[in-house]
């Protein structure tokens, strides 16, 4: 697959065939993924591989603390509601997605349903959990870092035919993920990514989600034309 192909094709994918994914599959990616830039080389990300009845127990966990209410305990920070432009992306995306699997405004059900399969990890056959080195946590260099890894992570994923979904759902119940991935005390959990072989039949494997042009994001200054 071209480098192109990768950036342009690849989208969160959200519906997974159960079909295993090779170990050595996902060291090949994990390998290809660590060629990210670190700040100094510090390379402050560690993973663990969740498949199997680990990844079980921690989606049953997240989904009985999420049904009975506990309150949320993210290791990372999220800041304020989104407003203005951020709020209308996020709104957009979730549009598409609710529109694209038939979910109506008024379906609460529907709604439910569908965050607790985010709470599931979607149903993948595997999740990576992304950690940090704890002694690296007062930098801001170290969730841009482990943001590189996990980029370069889930592109790698799609050049070899494999789909991911980037998500902090998985993970806010972080004691639950701190017990059944046994994760070392110096490690801090950053994100979770669920990953297999995506269902094409899933309708939100569809979706396209939308971004800002160069020209809104961009400023260039010192050029000639
Ligand atoms: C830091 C981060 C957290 C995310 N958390 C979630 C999540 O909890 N649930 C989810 O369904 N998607 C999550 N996503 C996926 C985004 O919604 C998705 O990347 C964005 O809408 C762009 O769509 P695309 O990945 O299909 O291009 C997350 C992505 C990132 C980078």
């Amino acid at each position: 697959m071209q480098f192109d192909d990768v950036i342009m094709g690849r989208r969160s994918i959200r519906g997974y065939k159960p079909d295993p994914v090779p170990k050595a599959l996902i060291e090949e990616i994990l390998a290809l993924a660590m060629r990210a830039p670190s700040s100094m080389n510090t390379q402050p990300w560690n993973f663990y591989v969740l498949s199997g009845e680990p990844l079980d127990r921690i989606r049953a966990g997240n989904t009985e603390r999420n049904l009975a209410g506990i309150p949320h305990s993210r290791e990372f920070r999220i800041g304020q509601p989104f407003e203005g432009k951020h709020r209308d992306r996020q709104v957009g995306v979730a549009k598409q997605l609710f529109s694209a699997m038939g979910i109506a405004r008024e379906d609460k059900e529907g709604r439910q349903d569908w965050v607790l399969r985010g709470f599931r990890q979607f149903d993948a056959p595997v999740c990576v959990i992304v950690t940090y080195d704890r002694n690296l946590a007062d930098s801001d260099d170290t969730p841009f870092d482990c943001g590189a890894v996990t980029t370069a992570l889930v592109n790698a994923a799609w050049s070899r035919g494999l789909g991911a979904v980037i998500n902090s759902q998985g993970i806010m119940q972080s004691p639950v993920v701190r017990e059944h991935a046994g994760i070392a005390d110096d490690q801090v959990i950053m994100k979770a990514v669920a990953l297999g072989w995506p269902d094409d039949s899933f309708p939100a494997n569809a979706v396209v989600s939308e971004r800002k042009s160069v020209d809104e994001a961009t400023v260039f200054l010192g050029f000639d034309d």
